[in-house]
């Protein structure tokens, strides 16, 4: 078994064939459909979901992950940049959570390695969540419910913060939007996409897109330059990719977003600037390859773009267990 796959790898290979997945060969796009996750802890992502909307995680008691990054709202906070504790003004957009399980890291600038990795920043971000982890830990292990859930799931007497990071990033593993039109259309089905989205899609190729937004996320995959033909204009102060190599080589290099349920991710770019899919395919046409769309490409191309609206994620709302008498309280005007 094992033999005949390295053979026919080989033989792929030698003959100068890509190998592709089952459903690219098929019809050998540089997107591919979204697959459902492949395995995950059910008891993990039960637990990681209710830590994910628990306000408890932050000073103020009423910032969870879902406040910035909404799950019904395409889980962004759809603002150009977040609001943290005590109505502080964020300094870059909230990036989508939905297929964050894809990216190849996390965070614009990529300094967080995974899902696993990130979870911990926001609650001890003095800008976010404004807590610490210790004394996130300190209100998990007051509340007898959730000492009794980490332990069903881990089997450890003590809560810890990595347990809890595991488990929202097992949460967050399932939040994947498979079954988008665009997606039927991959995978076959011809009549999922009308004529002007086919024509977008075409264009979205033929112009170039598809070099930095490809693969099952349609991005993620790469970090690229923002103004790699005319560069960006902006006041915000976010240097990119450079913050964490060092190199000046990196600056205005970020992780090039995924576009699946871009329609819903509004507003757009690292500073959120753009408030609508005409105007960031406006300005990634001109910046990044030098084209000029006219208003009936622009039209076209936004019209294939709102095609990759998927499944969103759907469940019962978690309900919290209630603080117990010695749980610490919430501090929101201190
Ligand atoms: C106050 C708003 C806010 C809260 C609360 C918040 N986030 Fe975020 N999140 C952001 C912002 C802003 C970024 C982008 C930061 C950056 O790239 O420098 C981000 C980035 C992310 C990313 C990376 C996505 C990508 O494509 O790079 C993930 C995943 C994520 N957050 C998950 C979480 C989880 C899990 C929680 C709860 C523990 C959480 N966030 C709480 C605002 C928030
Ligand atoms: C050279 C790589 C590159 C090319 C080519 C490119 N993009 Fe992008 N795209 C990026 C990067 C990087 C960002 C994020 C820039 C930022 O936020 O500062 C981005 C952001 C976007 C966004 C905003 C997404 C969000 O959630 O904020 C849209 C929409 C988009 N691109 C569409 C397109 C379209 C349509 C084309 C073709 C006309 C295109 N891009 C070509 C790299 C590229």
């Amino acid at each position: 078994m094992m033999k005949q796959t390295i053979l026919t790898t080989a033989i792929a290979l030698a003959s100068g064939l890509a190998i592709h997945t089952a459903a690219q060969a098929a019809n050998d796009e540089p997107i591919s459909p979204i697959k459902p996750p492949a395995s995950i802890n059910l008891g993990m992502v039960e637990l990681g979901k209710k830590l994910y909307f628990d306000p408890r995680l932050s000073k103020s008691g009423i910032m969870s992950c879902n406040t910035c990054h909404n799950l019904s709202m395409g889980g962004t906070d759809n603002i150009p940049t977040s609001v943290g504790d005590k109505w502080q003004q964020g300094p870059i957009n909230a990036p989508t959570v939905l297929n964050s399980s894809l990216n190849l890291a996390q965070f614009w600038d990529g300094r967080a390695a995974d899902l696993k990795a990130q979870a911990g920043g926001p609650i001890a971000n003095p800008g976010e969540m404004a807590f610490t982890h210790t004394l996130a830990i300190n209100v998990l292990e007051s509340i007898p419910a959730y000492v009794r859930e980490f332990k069903l799931v881990f089997g450890k007497d003590k809560i810890d913060i990595d347990q809890v990071t595991l488990a929202i990033a097992e949460f967050e593993k399932t939040l994947v939007t498979p079954n988008s039109r665009f997606d039927q259309w991959l995978l076959g089905n011809k009549s999922a996409l009308t004529k002007q989205e086919q024509e977008g899609y075409a264009l979205f190729k033929d112009s170039g897109c598809v070099a930095c937004h490809n693969g099952e996320a349609v991005g993620g995959n790469s970090f690229q330059k923002m103004g790699l033909v005319e560069p960006y204009k902006t006041t915000a102060t976010a240097e990119g990719r450079a913050g964490v190599t060092g190199k000046d080589a990196d600056r205005f290099n970020f992780k090039v977003p995924t576009l699946r349920n871009v329609e819903m991710t509004y507003p757009y770019f690292h500073d959120g600037a753009a408030n609508t899919l005409t105007e960031a395919v406006d300005i990634m046409g001109r910046l990044q390859l030098g084209k000029k769309f006219t208003k009936d490409e622009n039209a076209k191309i936004v019209a294939f773009l709102k095609t990759l609206t998927g499944d969103q994620p759907t469940f019962t709302l978690p309900i919290l267990p209630p603080s117990a008498d010695a749980t610490p309280r919430p501090t929101p005007f201190k």
